[in-house]
C-alpha cells in the first residue's frame, strides 16, 4: 500500500505542478511551444516527477535469466542511453513460460498496485486482461508512430479487441522446434531427421537402445503441455488445431486419442526426473550431447547462443516431426496497465519495445524474430535466419500454452487435467478432462 500511497501523492503534485506551468506559459503567449511545456514538467529525462513520469519505470515479466534474460538486458542497455535519468526497475520472476509470474502479476492487478508494463501474450492471453478492464488502449500511440504499418494485420488482430489495440509485440517466437544433438544421432546411427512422427519414434527407440543418454529430454509440467500441444499439432493439422478452440471443437476425436496415446508413448523415451527440471536443464542436456532430442520453444535458440554453443554442431533443429511447414507461433507483447504509477516513462518503455533498434537489439539475443516487418535481417542468422525464412512461407498456428488460442483459465483447466494424467497415464481420462475444459471455455 506504501506504493500506491506514492504514487496518488506523486501525481497530485504532479497536476497541481503542471496546472502552475502551464498558467505561467499561457500567460506569456508561449501556447505554440510544446517543446517548452515538455521541457518544464513532461519531459521525465530530468530526473524529477513529472507528467505522471516520475524518475522510475517498472517493467514486469519473467525473463530472469538462463538466456532469457539477454534481450531483455540489451533493451534495458538502450533505455539507459536514452533515458539516464529514468530508473529502470526490472520487475522479472523467475519461471519459464510465466509460470510464476502470472500469479504474481494477477495479484498486483489485484490489489491495484500495477507494474508500468507488463509481458503478455498476443492472443487469448491478453485478451483477459483487455477484458477486465485492466489496460488502456494504445490507439493514439499506434496513430502518431504509424505502428500499424510496421506489424503484420493478423498479428495486430491478437492484440485488438473492439478495435481497439492493445499491446506492442516485441517479437514471434516459434513452440514446434525439435532440437536435437548431432553426435548423439550419429552415435546411435540417426542418419535423417525424422520427418514423421513414427521415423521419430524408431530415432528415439534408437537412442534409448544405444544408450548412456537421455533420448527426449523434459523438464517441468509447462513443458510436457507445451510437447502435448505439438503432438496435437502433428495428428491434427493446423486446420484441425485450429478447430479445436472454437465452439465446434471436438476433443473427443479418433485424433485426438491418438495425439494423447502418442505423448505416453513419449513419456518411455524422457528423463524420469523431468518434474524438478527447468526448461533449460532439458535443453542443455541436447547442446551437452546428453540428450538426442528437446521439443522446445525457440528461446532455446537465445540459450544456446548465450552458452556459445554452435549451430549445426553442438545442436541442431527442425520442425516438430509432422508439423512441417506450419509455425506454431507466440508473440510477447509489452502493455499500459490502467493506473501505471509512471505512465509516460512506460510510453517511452512501450515506444522502445516497438523501435526498429529496439526489437533488432533484443531479439538476436532473445532467440526470436522481430514483430517489425522491416528488421535488419543481417542480424538473424544460424537458426534464426531459418525462422525468418519459415515465417514468410509457412502457414499459421496459434500456441496453446504461450497464450495464443485459450486464455489463462482454460489453460489452468488443462494444466489440472495434465497433472492427473502425469500421475495416472489414463488417456479417455485425460481426454474427457479436455472435453469438458473446452466445454465450459470455448464461448
Ligand atoms: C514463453 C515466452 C517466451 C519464453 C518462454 C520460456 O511463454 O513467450 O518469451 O520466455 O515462455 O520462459
Amino acid at each position: 500500500m506504501t506504493r500506491q500511497t506514492g504514487r496518488i501523492l506523486g501525481s497530485d503534485l504532479v497536476v497541481a505542478r503542471r496546472s502552475i506551468l502551464k498558467g505561467a506559459i499561457a500567460g506569456a503567449g508561449l501556447f505554440a511551444m510544446p517543446g517548452l511545456v515538455a521541457a518544464c514538467g513532461d519531459d521525465d529525462d530530468s530526473g524529477a516527477e513529472g507528467g505522471g513520469g516520475g524518475s522510475e519505470v517498472e517493467v514486469f515479466s519473467w525473463w530472469t535469466g538462463g538466456g532469457e534474460a539477454a534481450g531483455l538486458d540489451a533493451m534495458i542497455e538502450i533505455w539507459k542511453q536514452q533515458h539516464p535519468n529514468i530508473k529502470f526497475t526490472n520487475a522479472a520472476v523467475a519461471g519459464g513460460a510465466g509460470t510464476n509470474a502470472k500469479a504474481v502479476l494477477a495479484q498486483r492487478l489485484e490489489a491495484d498496485d500495477p507494474p508500468d508494463s507488463f509481458q503478455g501474450h498476443a492472443g487469448a492471453e491478453l485478451s483477459d486482461y483487455i477484458k477486465a478492464g485492466q489496460l488502456e488502449s494504445l490507439n493514439s500511440m499506434y496513430d502518431d508512430q504509424k505502428l500499424n504499418d510496421v506489424f503484420p494485420s493478423q498479428l495486430i488482430d491478437q492484440i485488438t479487441v473492439d478495435g481497439d489495440v492493445y499491446s506492442v509485440p516485441v517479437n514471434i517466437h516459434r513452440a514446434n522446434m525439435l532440437w536435437y544433438s548431432p553426435s548423439v544421432l550419429d552415435a546411435a546411427g540417426v542418419g535423417d531427421v525424422p520427418g514423421t512422427f513414427d521415423v521419430f519414434l524408431t530415432a528415439l527407440d534408437a537412442v534409448k537402445t544405444k544408450g548412456g543418454v537421455t533420448a527426449l529430454s523434459l523438464a517441468e509440467q509447462w513443458t510436457v503441455k507445451h510437447l502435448l500441444e505439438t503432438v496435437l499439432l502433428a495428428r491434427l493439422g493446423g486446420d484441425g488445431w485450429a478447430e479445436l478452440w472454437t465452439p465446434e471443437g471436438d476433443w473427443s476425436s479418433a485424433d485426438v486419442t491418438t495425439a494423447l496415446n502418442d505423448l505416453k508413448t513419449l513419456f518411455g523415451f524422457t528423463n524420469s526426473d523431468f518434474a524438478s527440471l527447468t526448461w533449460q536443464d532439458a535443453s542443455k542436456e541436447v547442446a551437452d550431447g546428453k540428450a538426442g532430442f528437446n521439443v522446445m520453444g525457440d528461446w532455446a535458440a537465445g540459450y544456446f547462443i548465450e552458452l556459445k554453443k554452435a549451430p549445426e554442431t553442438d545442436f541442431n533443429w527442425a520442425a516438430v516431426p509432422g508439423t512441417d511447414g506450419i509455425y506454431l507461433w507466440l508473440s510477447d507483447s509489452f502493455t499500459l496497465p490502467k493506473g501505471a504509477p509512471h505512465r509516460d516513462n512506460a510510453l517511452l518503455w512501450l515506444e522502445l519495445c516497438a523501435s526498429k533498434e529496439g526489437q533488432d537489439a533484443f531479439n538476436p539475443l532473445k532467440g526470436s524474430i522481430p514483430a517489425r516487418k522491416d528488421a535488419d535481417k543481417s542480424k538473424y542468422t544460424g537458426y534464426l535466419a531459418y525462422a525468418l525464412d519459415e515465417w514468410s512461407s509457412d502457414s499459421l498456428a496459434g500456441s496453446l500454452t504461450h497464450g495464443v488460442v485459450a486464455n489463462n483459465a482454460w489453460n489452468t483447466d488443462i494444466d489440472g487435467a495434465l497433472g492427473l494424467f502425469l500421475s495416472d497415464k489414463n488417456v479417455d481420462k485425460f481426454q474427457d478432462a479436455l472435453g469438458t475444459a473446452h466445454d465450459t471455455h470455448a464461448a
